[in-house]
């Protein structure tokens, strides 16, 4: 009964595999490119990495990588795996998913696990509170930050949360099964966002409020022009309207998520010139 739980090195999967072995779990983390002896290889773009990989496994945390998705689903299926947990995005709950970049890869997995004979759960969380972190460069250098948006809302939610949500989904197969919709506790602005970050950090944080084309040619060196074009959107498409708060993941961990000033709270040196 091993978990098979990949991207190892990720912020979610190094929460989860601490949380399964605290439950005493049997498993197996895996990366595209293991750092040490004790994590295996799965790379989601390399098929030649999954038959290995897969050998004994009865369930896998998947990072939604969907370039080959059926031929993993196939080695899964062969191994005898029964429930597949994916790391999904609530992008695909737009209504123009489908041609959406932030959502299709998502969606194209989602499609290949339904279809497949292995239960599968999708957790579809919004936006990561350690998004943030890319706020961290201009704040240590005493720079403003750029934002195209500033009232725009979204719901953060605690990487350590989403971490208990898969755990508590891989550990009770009664919650298996379905979708889940995971939010922060609360809608918040990107200023909010900062007002935090000022506050904890004890810095005064200016905001530079940029042009749309401002904010790609900044960001061009991280972020392709389509994805850019599709998180801009997203921000212009909830500026000043407050983001739906779910309960599903006070259903899944028993308690309210961490808000982001908690998260702040634990990365305040990842900010503090
Ligand atoms: N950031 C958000 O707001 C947000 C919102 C909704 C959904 N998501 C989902 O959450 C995922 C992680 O987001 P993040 O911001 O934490 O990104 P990140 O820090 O860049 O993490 C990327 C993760 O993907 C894994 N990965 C990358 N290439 C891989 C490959 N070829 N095979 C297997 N695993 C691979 C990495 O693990 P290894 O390097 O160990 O392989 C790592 O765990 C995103 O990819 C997205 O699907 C993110």
């Amino acid at each position: 009964m091993t978990i098979l739980v990949t991207g190892a090195r990720g912020a979610v999967a190094t929460e989860l595999i601490a949380l399964l072995r605290q439950r005493g779990l049997p498993v197996r983390p895996a990366s595209s490119r293991p750092t040490d002896p004790s994590i295996a290889t799965c790379d989601l773009t390399d098929p030649s990495t999954f038959r290995g990989v897969l050998a004994g496994v009865s369930s896998i945390f998947l990072y939604a990588e969907s370039s080959h998705i059926d031929a993993f689903v196939k080695e899964a299926v062969t191994a005898g795996v029964e429930h597949i947990v994916l790391l999904s995005s609530s992008a695909v709950l737009a209504p123009d998913a489908e041609a959406n970049p932030l959502a299709k890869h998502h969606l194209d997995v989602e499609h290949a696990l339904t279809a497949a004979p292995i239960r599968s759960t999708m957790l579809r969380p919004g936006a990561f509170a350690g998004n943030a972190l890319a706020w961290s460069w201009p704040i240590k250098a005493g720079a403003p930050v750029s934002l195209p948006y500033p009232q725009s809302y979204n719901d953060p939610i605690h990487e350590a949360d989403l971490a208990e949500a898969a755990a508590a989904v891989l550990a009770d197969p009664t919650l298996s099964g379905r979708a889940y919709t995971l939010t922060g506790p609360e809608p918040i602005t990107c200023a909010g966002q900062i007002d935090i970050l000022s506050r904890v950090t004890g810095q005064d944080i200016a905001i530079r409020n940029v042009t749309r084309e401002e904010w790609k040619a900044e960001m061009a060196e991280y972020v392709s022009g389509p994805i850019a074009d599709a998180l801009l959107d997203w921000q212009r498409s909830n500026d000043g309207v407050p983001t739906e708060i779910t309960t599903d993941v006070e259903r899944l961990i028993g308690r309210p998520g961490r808000t982001f000033a908690a998260w702040a709270q634990e990365h305040a040196a990842a900010f503090t010139r």
